[in-house]
C-alpha cells in the first residue's frame, strides 16, 4: 500500500487505509521490540532527531529507542539546550537540523501548526510529536494498535474519551481515528474543559464522566493540563477527582470486560486513582510498549518513500 505523505502531520489528513496499513506493519515491529535482539538494518544510514520544545518522556524516548533499534543516527535537541535559548527562531533552527542531512525531525512545540509550518521549510520528513491542543498523531496510532490488539476490532466500540477535553491534542487525533476506524467516541467531562466544536468532530459530548462511559468497551482518561489552563476552569484538583475521576465505582459503568487506558502521565488520585490503574483492565503500560512498535513503523514507512511492505 502507498502512503502519500512526506510528513505526519495528524491523523486528520490520513486516510483509513493508511492508518490500518500503519497499524500492521506495527504488528511486525512490535515482534522486534519484544525480541532478545532489538536491532534491524531498515534505518541504518538515516539520520533522526528529536526537536522537543516541552517535556516528555514517553513520546520523546520511544522515538529515540525505536531510531536506534532500527540503526538510525539518532540525536535529541531540547528549546533550553540549544541556540533557542539565544533566540533562534523555529524555521532557523529546523533548517540548521535539516541542513546536516537529517533525515526525520520529530517535533513538539507548545504551538498548534509548529511541525506543519517546518515541514513545508525543509527537504527532512516531519513528524508531529504533539503541538499544543492541536493533534498527537503518534499516540492515536498506539491507542488504535492497542484497542485493536485487546478487542480484536475498532469498528463498532464505544470508546469514552473523559477529562480535560479541551486542552488534549490525543483527544482531538483519537477523535479523527476511531471515527475514520468506525468506533462510536462520545467524551465526558466537566463543561469547562469541553469545546462547544466538539461534537462537529463526530463526538456525542456529555457534561459528567460517568453518563460518556455508560456501556463503554474502552474508556480513555485524560490529564488535567494545567500548565494549558487558565485559572478557575475547575475549582480544585480534589473536587475534581471527587466529581470526575475514574476509579472503581464509577468504571462500573462501562463494560465489565472494558479497557482503561490513559496517554501518561498520569495524575495520580485526579483523572485516575492508583487503585483502578493496578487492575486487569488498565492498558497503560502496554500502550507505552505499543508506542515503541508504532513509531518504528511510522519512521520506516516515511523513510522508505512511504511504501507498506
Ligand atoms: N503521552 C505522551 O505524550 O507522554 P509524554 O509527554 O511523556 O511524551
Amino acid at each position: 500500500m502507498e502512503f502519500q505523505h512526506k510528513d505526519l502531520l495528524g491523523i486528520k489528513q490520513l486516510s483509513r487505509e493508511e492508518i490500518i496499513g500503519i497499524l500492521n506493519h506495527a504488528k511486525k515491529m512490535k515482534e522486534i521490540v519484544l525480541s532478545d535482539c532489538k536491532k534491524t538494518p531498515d534505518l541504518q544510514g538515516k539520520s533522526v532527531v528529536t526537536l522537543f520544545y516541552e517535556n516528555s518522556t514517553r513520546t520523546r524516548m520511544s522515538f529515540e529507542l525505536a531510531s536506534k533499534y532500527m540503526s538510525a543516527n539518532a540525536a535529541n535537541i531540547t528549546a533550553s539546550g540549544s541556540s533557542v535559548a539565544k533566540g533562534e527562531t523555529l524555521i532557523d533552527t529546523a533548517r540548521t537540523l535539516d541542513s546536516m542531512g537529517t533525515d526525520v525531525i520529530i517535533v513538539r512545540h507548545s504551538s498548534s501548526g509548529a511541525p506543519h509550518l517546518i515541514a513545508k521549510n525543509v527537504k527532512a520528513s516531519v513528524i508531529n510529536a504533539g503541538d499544543g491542543m492541536n493533534e498527537h498523531p503518534t499516540q492515536a496510532l498506539l491507542d488504535m494498535f492497542t484497542i485493536k490488539e485487546n478487542k480484536g476490532r475498532i469498528a463498532g466500540l464505544k470508546v469514552a474519551i473523559v477529562g480535560d477535553v479541551a486542552h488534549s491534542r490525543v483527544a482531538r487525533s483519537d477523535i479523527y481515528a476511531l471515527t475514520k476506524l468506525g468506533a462510536e467516541v462520545v467524551v465526558g467531562g466537566p463543561s469547562t474543559l469541553m469545546p462547544t466544536e466538539i461534537e462537529k468532530l463526530g463526538a456525542k459530548a456529555y457534561p459528567s464522566v460517568h453518563e460518556a462511559m455508560i456501556d463503554a468497551d474502552v474508556v480513555i482518561g485524560l490529564r488535567i493540563q494545567q500548565e494549558r489552563q487558565k485559572s478557575g476552569l475547575i475549582p480544585s484538583l480534589r473536587e475534581y477527582h471527587r466529581f470526575f475521576g475514574v476509579d472503581d465505582q464509577r468504571m462500573k459503568f462501562a463494560k465489565p470486560d472494558a479497557l482503561l487506558m490513559h496517554p501518561g502521565p498520569v495524575n495520580r488520585g485526579v483523572e485516575l486513582t492508583s487503585a483502578i490503574m493496578g487492575t486487569d483492565a488498565s492498558k497503560i503500560n502496554e500502550q507505552v510498549t505499543n508506542g515503541v512498535a508504532v513509531r518504528m513503523a511510522v519512521l520506516d514507512i516515511l523513510t522508505k518513500g512511504g511504501i507498506i511492505e
